[in-house]
């Protein structure tokens, strides 16, 4: 008999041939790999994600939307895959603006071992990254099924010790929407993240949620230029404030609007009430030549204040990028792209091993810049010339 592992559940499997599925969570047979190949290391969680989203995304060493990169290259009229819109400007600003910012090396002082604990709408996390919303990754090569992708997703975050955010796209319906279905696995530990459709679906979906026990809910507002979600018959729009405010009394949940990308709108949604000011240009998949996310950061804390609750997400690949955006203002920040290739990779394993290893360098990054704990990464350690 052989011995199987199953890369959702982490259950062990026992049978002659491969299972075509999980016999715990049902994962089918694309989530199971024989003891062998089981990933210890990101670097294995990343060729397996090569070799399944062959074509798509190479998983490069540097994800920046350079045309050098297969998303990007002869992009004309091609799917977006896991590219950016146009020619990639707003994608490669989102890498080269956090490339710009330089960090202090700070190397006197008492040893300490850096805290990265934190709380974000009153949930401890360990640390303050998330998993991002994203949706569609069933789509790419057939590597993996929509409903165990959210699921992986949601596992992984939490076994590394924080919690996951889910999208939403033109096949998830009311009626069978994955991102909820890993919410409901999950019991609520998840935040799903909807698209701007019509107020009467989304205030649907946010009851969904709630009652899941979800923890907060959002919109990613820049959504609301998708054409494939009007051509499947779930059309989307720009929000005005009394929509935001509409949705934020409905739910007694927070809600996060994601996709703000100028301190005027950040402004006007946290005077809807939205709990969360989500700083993104959707890793530069909405709009081209939009400025890089971290150049937003500082000034649209400055224009809310510290009291704000702020999310920053694009570019980040590496515990020093995620140190770059809480010093420069944001409270948390989410990944994408990485987050979907470690959960098509290796599933919850993929997505643990990952979010361990962002842990590991912000920790790193904390030491060498002498920021003791989350609260003391401010623009004292941001070198300004
Ligand atoms: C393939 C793909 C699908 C995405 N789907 C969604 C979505 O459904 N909802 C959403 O709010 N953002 C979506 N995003 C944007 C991410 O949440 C996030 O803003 C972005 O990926 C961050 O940039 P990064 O990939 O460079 O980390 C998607 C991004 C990618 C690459």
């Amino acid at each position: 008999m052989n011995k199987w592992y199953c890369s959702v559940c982490h259950e062990t499997l026992t049978s002659e041939n491969k299972p075509e599925e999980c016999e715990t969570c049902h994962a089918d047979s694309r989530m199971i790999m024989d003891f062998e190949s089981v990933p210890a290391t990101l670097e294995q969680v990343r060729d397996m994600a090569r070799k399944k989203l062959k074509g798509i995304c190479a998983a490069y060493p540097r994800c920046d939307g350079n045309f050098d990169k297969i998303c990007q290259k002869e992009a004309y009229g091609k799917p977006i895959g896991l590219g950016g819109a146009g020619q990639g400007h707003s994608f490669k600003a989102n890498v080269e603006s956090l490339a710009d910012v330089k960090l202090n090396t700070s190397v006197l002082g008492d040893h300490f071992e850096p805290d990265t604990s934190c709380s974000f709408l009153g949930i401890d996390l360990d640390f303050p990254v998330m998993a991002s919303s994203t949706a569609g990754a069933g789509k790419y090569n057939d590597a993996i099924d929509e409903t165990m992708f959210c699921i992986s997703v949601l596992r992984g975050s939490k076994e590394a010790g924080t919690i996951g955010l889910r999208g939403d796209t033109w096949f998830y319906t009311l009626e069978d929407h994955p991102s909820l279905k890993a919410m409901e696995d999950i019991n609520g530990y998840g935040i799903p993240i909807f698209k701007p459709r019509a107020q009467d679906v989304l205030k649907k979906l946010i009851e969904k949620a709630e009652n899941l026990g979800c923890k907060a809910v959002g919109i990613d507002l820049d959504g609301c230029g998708s054409t494939i979600m009007a051509r499947y018959g779930q059309p989307v729009f720009k929000k005005n404030v009394k929509d935001i405010e509409e949705l934020v009394n409905f739910s007694s949940l927070p809600l996060i609007t994601k996709g703000i990308m100028i301190p005027d709108e950040a402004q006007k949604c946290s005077d809807a009430g939205a709990a969360v000011i989500s700083i993104s240009n959707h890793g530069g998949r909405v709009l081209d030549s939009t400025p890089g996310v971290a150049e937003m950061v500082p000034l649209i804390r400055k224009k809310l204040g510290d009291s704000a609750v702020i999310t920053a997400d694009g570019g980040i690949r590496t515990g020093y990028d995620v140190l770059k955006m809480l010093a420069l203002g944001a409270n948390a920040v989410f990944l994408g792209r990485d987050i979907i290739r470690a959960a098509v990779g290796s599933g919850a394993l993929g997505v643990k091993l990952h979010l361990e290893h962002i842990r590991n360098t912000l920790k790193k990054a904390m030491f060498m810049t002498g920021t003791k704990n989350i609260e003391m990464a401010d623009s004292r350690i941001i070198f300004n010339g």
